[in-house]
């Protein structure tokens, strides 16, 4: 028996001032779509924002309801809302926050499994990486150069 070690490799910044510019307007987006929210079950209101090549952003955030399989994540809500718009655009990064309860106060929400499958598919369709912004813990920010490196052994890998 052998052992193979997958890893990962992350970007960490210590707050938004360390991020570029747009990066930064990216996760400030982000944080301003968990605003428009519908998330009246759970009162987990998850933003996401979309730059595409244009540096057009494009934002939204998750949609919940009453049929609980039938809601949908912010992720998959912003990536979906790209592929029917903008099918020729190249999706350069996605941020994505969370705003848990009814106060100004953010935190990280690392993607469900879904999510990153759905992510993969237009990293794939578009082949080139999608760089991937997320909070961790004490409001550091991580970064992935590619959302493919969020899901190690992938449907597609064999
Ligand atoms: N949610 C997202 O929007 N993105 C994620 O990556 C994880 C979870 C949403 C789904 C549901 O509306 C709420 O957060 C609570 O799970």
């Amino acid at each position: 028996m052998q052992k193979l070690n997958l890893t990962i490799t992350l970007e960490t910044y210590n707050n938004d001032t360390e991020l570029s510019v747009l990066e930064n307007k990216l996760l400030n987006e982000a944080r301003k779509a968990t605003y428009k929210s519908y998330a009246p079950y759970s009162n987990f209101h998850v933003g996401a924002a979309i730059l595409l090549d244009n540096n057009e952003i494009i934002t939204a955030n998750n949609q919940e309801n009453a049929a609980f399989p039938s809601g949908s994540c912010a992720e998959q809500s912003a990536i979906f809302w790209v592929g029917a718009n903008h099918p020729e655009r190249i999706i350069k990064a996605i941020a994505v926050i969370a705003r848990p309860g009814k106060e100004d106060i953010f935190r990280g929400v690392p993607p469900c499994g879904a999510c990153r499958q759905a992510m993969l598919e237009y990293e794939v369709r578009q082949k080139s990486p999608i760089r991937f912004i997320m909070v961790g813990a004490n409001q550091q920010i991580l970064i992935t150069e590619s959302v493919g490196d969020l899901l190690p052994i992938k449907f597609t890998d064999f």
